[in-house]
Order: structure tokens, then sequence, then C-alpha cells
């Protein structure tokens, strides 16, 4: 039974929205955004945030409030025996939470060299051992956030945080007016495009994308919604914490586009997109110096507040299932963390971790994407709607309900199925020659 609670329904907002806005709005929003030709991918993220982030959203605060345990009790309260769903769910944010750590840690490190002057790039930086050390610390202090406690820790960090990252986001974007590229920035992110809805790999990068970026359907906003008192209307947060996300993400994507077309930058990079590109843009730009430092630094801080609820969920299962203390917990699962992120912190340094000719890291976000996150979500739905109907969770969905007994689990079946079809028929084809 958890009784640490938040201190005020501000706080708790602060929090969740600190747990949704990371490195997935500013850093992988553009990459898939760019990828995906822009405005075309945005009516699908829309109705993919709206129509089934939401409401699992309000489901997974609902059976947090309602039962008031981690993630693995949780499970085991929707049936007996099924505990070993909830571990699967928690070693899901495990691995997020292995690589965010790496790529939070590049953030840090890209701030801190933009700070004394030394204006680094992607292929030095992570040629050397640096990007290695800083995953290192900033694995640290996220456990040290941690293990200070909800409201101490968690609460206390997103107050700082969040306004600072909104207020920093906003003025990055009016600069970012400022720029030649803008006006094309802004045809290229808001120009929908129709046709482009037929094309059902569209939506799963948009499911994909939008459950990640909400942090939902992984075990995170139900591990907060234990913290949530009575009187919290849940629908209303849900939507709070939904449009500050989106917010940030298109804010950002008005800060970066611009850039990327002012400097015939090319939108299409990817993962590299924001490590590549907008370096080189900074070191020829007017004031680029204060745009790099405002940027990593919104950035990292981001970072930090969502790789603090990832590391919460463990942490809280890992303390109710063992009766641990928090501190405990939270040493034990940051030493956990700083093996299993090992491998993909080694894939960008000296060695060249990979796989297959693929970055190790490259590998676990794509797998993360296209199965952990779909699945981890379809488990809570089958646990906590199919399995056993908590009345009260039920009563706390209302009108969602169908939407998320029928529709979220259909539309997730079909866009991971057909994500899962794209990834075996080229390896069929490599196995059959
Ligand atoms: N939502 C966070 C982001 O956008 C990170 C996150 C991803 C958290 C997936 C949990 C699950 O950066
Ligand atoms: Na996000």
């Amino acid at each position: 039974m958890i009784t640490e609670r938040w201190s005020s329904r501000l706080g708790f907002l602060l929090a969740a929205t600190g747990a949704a806005v990371g490195l997935g709005n500013i850093w992988r929003f553009s990459a898939v955004v760019g990828q995906n030709g822009g405005g075309a991918y945005l009516v699908p993220y829309l109705i993919a945030a709206f129509a089934c982030a939401v409401p699992l959203l309000v489901l997974e605060l609902a059976i947090g409030r309602h039962l008031r345990t981690d993630v693995i009790s949780a499970f085991e309260s929707a049936k007996s025996g099924y505990a070993p769903l909830g571990w699967l769910v928690v070693g899901g944010v495990f691995l997020i939470l292995s690589y965010y750590l790496v790529l939070a840690g590049w953030v840090l490190g890209f701030l801190f060299s933009w700070l004394v002057g030394s204006q680094v790039t992607f292929a030095p930086f992570t040629d050397g051992w640096l990007p290695v050390g800083y995953f290192v610390v900033v694995t640290v202090l996220t456990g040290g956030v941690v293990s200070l406690g909800v409201r101490g820790g968690i609460e206390r960090l997103a107050r700082i945080v969040m306004p600072t990252v909104f207020v920093v986001l906003a003025a990055l974007a009016l600069y970012a007016a400022t720029l030649p590229g803008w006006d094309r920035a802004a045809t290229f992110l808001f120009t929908p495009r129709f046709e482009a809805l037929a094309d059902l790999g569209l939506w799963s990068v948009a499911f994909g994308q939008a459950f990640f970026s909400l942090s939902v359907g992984q075990g995170i906003m139900l591990t907060y919604g234990s913290y949530l008192d009575e009187g919290t209307t849940l629908l209303r947060s849900a939507l709070v914490i939904t449009v500050a996300d989106i917010a940030a993400a298109v804010t950002a994507g008005l800060v970066i586009f611009p850039i990327v077309f002012s400097f015939g930058l090319e939108p299409t990079l990817g993962t590299e997109l924001a490590f590549t590109t907008l370096p080189a843009a900074f070191a020829t730009m007017p004031l680029g110096r204060v745009v790099a430092v405002a940027f990593f630094g919104l950035l990292f801080f981001a970072a930090l507040s969502s790789a603090v609820s990832l590391l919460e969920v463990g942490v809280a299962a890992t303390a109710n299932t063992t009766g641990y203390g928090r501190q405990r917990a939270t040493a034990l699962l940051t030493g956990g963390v700083l093996l299993a992120g090992l491998p993909s912190a080694l894939s960008y340094s000296p060695v060249d971790l990979a796989f297959a000719g693929r970055p190790v890291l490259d590998l676990v976000d794509e797998s993360v994407g296209t199965f952990a996150l779909p699945i981890s979500a379809l488990l809570i739905v089958y646990a906590f709607v199919w399995q056993h109907e908590f009345s009260r969770v039920q009563a706390d969905l209302g009108r969602l309900y169908p939407l998320v007994r029928y529709a979220l689990p259909a539309v997730l079946a079909i866009a991971t199925g057909a994500k899962a079809a794209g990834v075996a028929r080229p390896a069929w084809r490599l196995l059959v020659g």
C-alpha cells in the first residue's frame, strides 16, 4: 500500500507533465516529423493522442488511484498470478530508461561543451569516452532525485523545471520566428496531406510517437496516479497533460525546423537531427552560443524529469514487492540501469558496439517503439479492462470506456501487427536468401 501523496493538484500536474515532456517532444518528435513528411503526419498523430492516448491515460491514473499500489502489485490485484505481466511492463520501462539516459547524457555533454565555449559536434563527441561518463553522471543524478521521494524529489524537480522549460521554449520559438526559414518551416509542419492517411505505416509511427511522448501505457501514469488524491478529475488532468505535451512538441518543431531550413540542413536526418544538424547551425548563427545553451539546457531538464518518472516505476514496484525502503530500492535499480544501459552507451563510443551493423542504441529504441510500447499498453488493457472490471475504474472512465475496451486494443493490434510484418519480411528474405 502506497502512502506518499502529491502535495497538491498543481504539483501532480507539473510532475505528470514533467514525465511526459522530454526528449520525445524535442528530439524524437522532430526526427519523426522530419522523416514522415511534416504536416502529413500531424493528423494521425492528433487522432492517436486524443482518441487513444487520453483514454489510456485516464485508465492508468484511475487504476493507480483506486488500487494505490505499484505496477506489479496492481497486476496481481487484477487477477492472482498476473504479477509476471507487471514484471514485463516494468522491464519494458527499465529498457526505455537504459537508453534514454544515454541520450540525456549526450544532451548534458553538449550543454556543458557549449557553456564553456568548446562547441562540440556529434562525431568528435561520440568518438571519445565522454558520452559514457555523462551517461553515468545523468544516471546517478536521476537516482538522486528519486531517492528524495515523491514530494521532496520528483515534485520539487518538476516545480522548478516545467515552468522554465516552457518559458525557454517560447523564447526560442520567438527567436526562430525571426529566421528566414520560418515560413517554410510553418508550411512544412502545418500543411496536412490527407492522401497520406491511407498509409498504414504512418499511423503506426504516429501511434508509437503518441504513446512514447505521453508516457502512456507503460505504468508511469499508473504509478503517478497512486500518489493522487480523491478530488482530482482524471479526464481534465489527462487533457491538460496531453495539450501541454503536444504544445511542447509543436513549439519545439517551430524552433528546430526554422533553423533547419534557414541553414540549408536536411529535415529527414532522423535520430541525429538534434545532435548533428543543429550544432552546425548554432556554430554559424548570430547569438548561436546563447541559443545552443538555452536549447540543450531545456532539453536536459526536460529529459531529467522524464527519466525520473521512468525510474520511479521500478523503484515503487521494487520497494513495494520486497519491502525495501525507497533509498535501498533506488540504489539497486540505479546500479541495474547502469549495467543495462552500458551496451547502448558503448554503441556511440570508441568501441562502436553494434549488432547486425546497427548501433545497439538504435536497435533498442526501435524495438521499444515497435513492440514494448504497444505490448505494455495491451497488457494493461487486457488485465484491467478485460480480465477484471474494477467498478471504480469503470466509473472514472465514464464514456471513454468503450474506447479503451474495444477501439484501443483493435488499433494497437493492427498497428503492431503491420509493424511486425514490416520487420519480419526483410528478416525472412534475409534468411531465405
Ligand atoms: N514521454 C517522455 C518523452 O517524451 C519519455 C518517455 C517515453 C517516458 C516512454 C516513458 C515512456 O521524452
Ligand atoms: Na513527451
